[in-house]
């Protein structure tokens, strides 16, 4: 089948667009207001977008608490969400009042940022300090027009929980499992990892 997105005439119970660009990381962004007040939600469209430096993007389908903290302070940290946090990271994308603290509501513990003054899940295996280098609308066909809005920001400190060091001095995927979005109600979870060598040219 094939369908143009300016009608989305897919014909399916649900828009497949999700699904098809899945699984996706959950940045669990973290973030404190102006007045002060802690907040926590998770956005699957997030990513690493540049490692040299390293910089991190998440959008926010329109202007939610998690953006207006961001654009107040400049800052804010993306803890990682594992199989074993799962069902809490899901507690946090409840719409409480702005002011009402998700890392409470969830029973997570919310650490300050040695670098920036916002808080991340102290219960992740780890967790990216970020200071804001973009904010803007996503650019579509029409401009800026869309009420969907991207945060850009570069990685200035990284915790790792030592936990979370496997006895070869690299992250243990296995033990963290970390968990991805796919469309729908679905979620991927990550088994052991496999190996693949990079081709070479010769
Ligand atoms: C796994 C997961 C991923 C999500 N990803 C996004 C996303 O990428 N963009 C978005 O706008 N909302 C996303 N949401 C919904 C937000 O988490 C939800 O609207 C939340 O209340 C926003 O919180 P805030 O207003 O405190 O920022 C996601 C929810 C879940 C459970």
């Amino acid at each position: 089948m094939f369908y143009t997105t300016d009608t989305n005439a897919h014909g399916m119970p649900h828009d497949p667009f999700k699904a098809i660009v899945a699984p996706r990381p959950i940045g669990w962004i973290g973030s404190r207001s102006r007045a002060g007040k802690d907040n926590l939600a998770p956005y699957s469209f997030f990513n690493a977008v540049s490692s040299l430096p390293p910089v991190v993007m998440f959008s926010s389908d329109t202007i939610k608490d998690s953006y207006t903290n961001i654009e107040e302070t400049g800052v804010f940290t993306a803890s990682l969400a594992s199989l074993n946090l799962a069902g809490k990271m899901n507690l946090t994308s409840a719409p409480l009042a702005r002011g009402e603290s998700e890392f409470v509501a969830a029973g997570l513990t919310a650490i300050n940022g040695r670098l920036v003054d916002a808080p991340y899940v102290g219960e992740a295996y780890a967790a990216l300090e970020c200071r804001v280098t973009g904010l803007m609308p996503a650019p579509t066909l029409e401009g800026y027009t869309s009420e969907s809005r991207l945060v850009f920001g570069q990685v200035v400190g990284i915790h790792i929980r030592e936990e979370a060091i496997g006895e070869d001095g690299l992250l243990d995927m296995t033990k963290i499992r970390p968990v991805g979005r796919m469309g729908y109600l679905d979620y991927a979870e990550c088994g052991a990892p496999f190996q693949m060598k990079r081709p070479r040219r010769d």
